[in-house]
């Protein structure tokens, strides 16, 4: 016999409210705290069981229902609402000193000194307001012009964050108001998908945030990663409001509302300061925008002792860090030639503010970037610099449409602007080069600046200019030259005196004697950064072996790959290195041969490759013990090699050299 049609309506109503409470638990545990309670697929099993009896049910639908998360059909317009308080903004800073200004008018409206701020990451995203009735999310809006915004409750109610029901006790009307935003990753994922539909990118996470909570259709809404902050209680009723800003926001997260974890209590304008600096030094690495930091006064009676002005408290203060993005406009592009006569396009821009210096050039790194940004010259472009980042041209703001004809396109020079030399650009290479080598002097000055550089010569007060002007004068047309100068030719050029001169000439004396590595890397071999002439030095111990190495066995040396063995192989293959290799050698540049593996020992003439995780010992002990009986230890199996020294988990080595047959040990 079945329950009477009463009872089953009682414990359908019943069921639904445990599921509504299970599941904004579970959201809260995963979205908010980031320590999920439920399995997905335990999740996804509640869900669904509430959506049937919701269904079956009509009348058991809650506005706090977590059904209400993914979205309703369009609603039309929004519709405009009345904040219950206004919603303000804020006065802002750029500057120490303004901050100084600040505190010090603080200091005085209040009569006390130091003054307890609390400082929060100012977010950049939207500011919403939240009606809470008892406990239950029944409006949000944005801000609109302050006393007026729009309803986009059910777009906010899709924010997994956010709480539809607040935890805990609630009172009968509460207003929170907060930031919501796009997580830089969410927004790039945004962008990725919006490429792959042939549909346009946002220019931002803020503009993203913003496009995607003003969607018509809350389903889509659902779709777009956003999140919130929390960050103030407005209005209120049946509520005591605590007498400090920092319980408010313990308040706030006992409720269920994220608060951001940057957030800290600091005093006077020194501890504004460091909070400043502590959160800019970190911006980078933080997973959302900010554009700058916010004080306020902790103390709320402080707060009303103080006001408003205009429509921003004097209790506040946003202090905002150099903005990254601006726009400015592409004059011009020119090609560089590097050392090892890449090309590279220039932007020349129109002086502009950024990141806090005046920006008027940025690199565009090869054609094809020109080619995918559609960039003209003329355009309005934005250019970005985050920190110590090299300035970047990110797009144009004049649409593609407009661009027709050949008006401002920027072509790939056929012949290198410094020499006129032929520039090629291999099938499937991004980078096209000057082909003309050392005759061209954009390349010889760029190579013989790393020469000289501390890595590689280490020749002091040989710099870029004075450099630039003994090869404009012919006194330099190739490294060896350096040898042969005197302190009368280098006394003459600008900004040099006798002294001076002296000293550069000692400092060239005194770099003849160096070390093979060096040497190795101030040849600016393609792909011979420091740690592989040094890989290099140790394995062939002198040039002669490592010049005569066929490409083969360039590869044996431990993270040699194929590509830069096969540099290797090319360079000493061209007269005009040997030439010079024999010249500097002439000069007297020398060093002493690298103690390579032991001369004698069980191993000698044996080659090893180890491989795999070793018991006990690092692979460079082992390294190191197997060269002392003499092995010639390499980095990859061939068939040149006796032994594969195998540990745990070895892989594809072991592999090859069971196939060549090569004799495998372990230890
Ligand atoms: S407090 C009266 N705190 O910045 C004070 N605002 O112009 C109201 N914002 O649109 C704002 N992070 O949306 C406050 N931690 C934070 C904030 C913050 C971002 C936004 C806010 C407002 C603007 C202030």
């Amino acid at each position: 016999m079945g329950a009477p049609r009463g009872d089953a309506c009682v414990s359908a109503a019943a069921r639904a409210d445990e599921l509504r409470r299970q599941l904004n638990e579970a959201n809260h545990r995963y979205y908010v705290l980031d320590d999920p309670a439920l399995p997905d697929a335990e999740y996804d099993r509640l869900f669904r069981e509430l959506q049937e009896l919701e269904a079956a049910h009509p009348e058991l639908r809650r506005e706090d229902s977590p059904t209400q998360r993914v979205g309703a059909e369009p609603s039309g317009a929004f519709e405009s609402v009345t904040h219950l308080q206004p919603m303000q903004s804020l006065g802002n800073c750029f500057s120490e000193d303004e901050l100084r200004d600040f505190d010090r008018r603080v200091r005085e409206g209040l009569g006390i000194t130091p003054v307890r701020y609390m400082a929060e990451p100012k977010l950049d995203g939207l500011a919403v307001s939240l009606i809470y009735e008892n406990g239950v999310l029944v409006r949000g809006a944005t801000r609109g012009d302050g006393a007026t915004g729009e309803n986009i409750t059910a777009n906010l109610r899709t924010i997994r964050q956010l709480p539809l029901r607040l935890k805990g006790e609630a009172p009968r009307l509460i207003e929170v108001r907060g930031e919501v935003y796009l997580p830089r990753a969410g927004f790039l994922k945004m962008n990725e998908e919006a490429r792959a539909e042939g549909k346009k990118e946002y220019v931002n996470p803020r503009n993203a945030a913003a496009g995607s909570l003003r969607q018509l259709d809350s389903r889509l809404t659902a779709r777009r990663p956003l999140a919130i902050y929390a960050y103030a209680i407005a209005a209120h009723d049946g509520y005591q409001l605590p007498s400090r800003h920092s319980e408010v926001l313990i308040q706030l997260r006992e409720w269920g509302f994220p608060v951001s974890d940057l957030v800290a209590v600091v005093e006077g304008a020194e501890g504004c300061l460091d909070y400043y600096q502590r959160i800019g030094a970190q911006r980078q690495s933080l997973a959302f925008d900010i554009d700058g930091v916010v004080y306020k006064l902790d103390d709320l009676a402080g707060r009303e002792e103080l006001g408003s002005v205009a429509r921003a408290p004097r209790w506040a203060i946003a202090h905002k860090y150099p903005a990254e993005e601006a726009v400015t406009t592409l004059q011009s592009v020119e090609f560089q030639v590097g050392r090892t006569g890449a090309l590279t396009p220039v932007a020349r821009l129109t002086p502009v503010f950024v990141g806090g210096v005046t920006v008027s050039n940025a690199t565009l790194h090869n054609i094809d970037e020109i080619r995918a940004k559609n960039l003209r010259i003329g355009d309005q472009v934005v250019v970005r610099r985050a920190g110590d980042v090299i300035p970047e041209v990110v797009r144009s703001l004049n649409e593609a449409e407009f661009k027709l004809g050949d008006a401002g396109s920027i072509e790939l020079p056929s012949a290198c602007p410094v020499c006129g030399g032929e520039v090629v650009r291999p099938e499937g290479e991004v980078v096209a080069r000057c082909t003309a080598g050392l005759s061209c002097r954009a390349q010889l000055h760029n190579a013989l600046v790393h020469f000289v550089s501390r890595k590689a010569m280490d020749i002091e007060g040989l710099g870029e200019k004075l450099l630039a002007q003994l090869i404009e004068l012919g006194h330099v047309k190739r490294a060896a030259d350096l040898y042969r100068l005197e302190v009368k030719t280098i006394a003459a050029m600008d900004r040099m005196g006798e002294k001076s001169a002296a000293n550069v000439v000692a400092a060239i004396d005194a770099s003849r004697q160096t070390t093979l590595p060096r040497f190795l890397y101030a040849l600016g071999i393609r792909e011979v950064g420091e740690v592989t002439a040094l890989a290099l030095a140790g394995h062939f111990g002198d040039l002669e072996p490592l010049m005569q190495a066929s490409a083969d066995a360039l590869e044996d040396v431990p993270d040699v790959g194929p590509i830069v063995a096969q540099h290797l192989y090319a360079y000493f293959q061209d007269e005009s290195h040997l030439e010079l290799i024999q010249e500097l050698r002439a000069a007297g540049v020398h060093w002493p041969a690298v103690q390579t593996a032991a001369k004698e020992g069980p191993f000698v003439g044996k080659t090893f490759v180890i491989t795999g995780t070793l018991p006990e010992i690092s692979r460079d002990e082992a390294r190191a013990w197997l060269e002392s009986l003499g092995a010639k230890v390499t980095g990859s199996v061939s068939k040149n090699t006796d032994f594969l020294l195998a540990g745990e988990a070895a892989g594809s080595k072991l592999a090859k050299a069971e196939k060549l047959g090569v004799t495998v040990l372990d230890l």
